[in-house]
């Protein structure tokens, strides 16, 4: 790769096997309700190492069936990172629950159990927590604070396919665990999602709930055709050939996971020397990140330096995105329904309006990681020099 090759924050690996894998159902006849879509999910659920799971058309879709299923709702509160992707929040607003609002940690970005345990009401009734940039949360103290005042837990783990605490995979300690297959994750079926829960009866109950809330599957249909509905159900159904580009890309989980690995070490290495900038990271060694971005805070000096420095990077072809852009509660909608005091989530908002967030991934080759610190060092370098700022 050359100095001047553009390289995207994200792009999605597409090999010739997930295009035939693709066609090979294109090719059939069974486009929706087949046997790539139980394959899948029984092969996510051996990937993850357990549970039993149920794949729907996106993550939202996944986080919505969890709290319809779980009966949470107007009256209810749900406790959520203020330092999240809407969609987290947007799922308890859909079923008429509060969000309320939780900081995050500086170092991680991900909630802890004592900044929870602070914001809990006799009206909270579940807890949804996200493994932010990949990192787990650490969920012991979660789940026994969960179990402690009889509270759900929902896991986001959108872009954490892959992270681990104490080797077991994120959206296994809680009830339910939300996956995404948006083109910029670990891996991806176009749009879709996968929904996780340790217990059968609920993913059972799911899958009916993402499918109309018909009572038996096509397979499971004496006759053809028929069938009841004992209750009220959506479609969020994945398709066939979304679970076959799921299959296939599956099968590289631990190829990308490595590289990712490998390119998140490099910018350990190469940031953790550099002053005023730090990097995202896990917060113990109980913690197997899924490195979803490196997500650089500018500190000190460099605090104000972040949108100079998205156009600087930009500008050299390196491509950026902010995770995540506003806390949630800021963002207009939220903002205008719960009102918003500046300040009240100093954490997520520190994150939100102080870090870029770097690429990472099988489109990023050798030398790339290199070249990304070497044009933010250079940019800060230019920017500081006759503003009197020093390193
Ligand atoms: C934490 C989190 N949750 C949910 C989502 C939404 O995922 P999807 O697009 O699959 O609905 C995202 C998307 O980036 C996310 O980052």
């Amino acid at each position: 790769m050359t100095d001047t090759q553009p390289i995207p924050f994200a792009r999605p690996w597409i090999t010739d096997e997930d295009r035939q894998a693709v066609l090979d159902v294109l090719n059939g006849y069974i486009l929706t309700h087949g046997p790539q879509c139980k394959s899948f999910e029984q092969e996510f659920a051996e990937f993850m190492g357990g549970g039993h799971c149920v794949s729907v058309s996106s993550c939202m879709a996944a986080l919505h069936l969890s709290y319809l299923h779980f009966g949470i709702g107007p009256g209810d509160e749900v406790i959520v990172p203020a330092q999240t992707h809407v969609a987290t929040v947007h799922a308890v607003e859909w079923v008429g629950a509060t969000p309320v609002f939780v900081d995050c940690d500086a170092r991680t970005g991900n909630l802890t159990a004592s900044a929870i345990e602070t914001a809990l009401t006799p009206k909270t009734k579940a807890i949804s927590v996200v493994h932010f940039a990949g990192i787990p949360c650490d969920m012991p103290p979660i789940v026994d604070l969960a179990q402690r005042y009889n509270l759900r837990i929902i896991e986001d783990c959108a872009i954490a396919l892959g992270a681990r605490h104490q080797e077991r995979h994120v959206g296994l300690f809680g009830d339910a665990g939300c996956f995404s297959f948006y083109p910029v994750k670990h891996m991806t079926t176009g749009e879709g999602g996968m929904f996780v829960s340790r217990h059968p009866d609920v993913s059972q109950a799911v899958a009916k709930l993402r499918a109309f809330g018909v009572d038996r599957t096509h397979s499971e249909r004496t006759v053809p055709g028929m069938y009841d509905v004992p209750s009220l159900g959506l479609n969020y159904r994945m398709s066939e050939i979304q679970a076959a580009l799921g299959r296939s890309q599956l099968r590289r989980m631990s190829v990308v996971l490595a590289q990712r690995a490998l390119q998140f070490d490099r910018y350990r290495t190469l940031i953790g020397h550099l002053p005023n900038l730090r990097l995202v990271d896990t917060g113990d060694a109980e913690s197997r990140s899924s490195h979803y971005c490196a997500s650089v805070v500018f500190e000190g000096e460099y605090a104000n330096m972040r949108n100079q420095m998205v156009e600087r990077l930009n500008a050299a072809g390196i491509g950026t995105s902010i995770y995540y852009p506003q806390p949630v509660p800021r963002m207009n909608y939220y903002r205008n329904k719960y009102g918003f005091v500046a300040g009240r989530y100093p954490r997520a908002e520190h994150i939100s309006d102080h870090s870029v967030a770097l690429p990472l991934g099988m489109h990023v080759a050798e030398g790339d990681v290199d070249r990304i610190v070497a044009t933010l060092e250079r940019s800060l370098a230019e920017s500081t020099r006759g503003k009197g700022l020093t390193r």
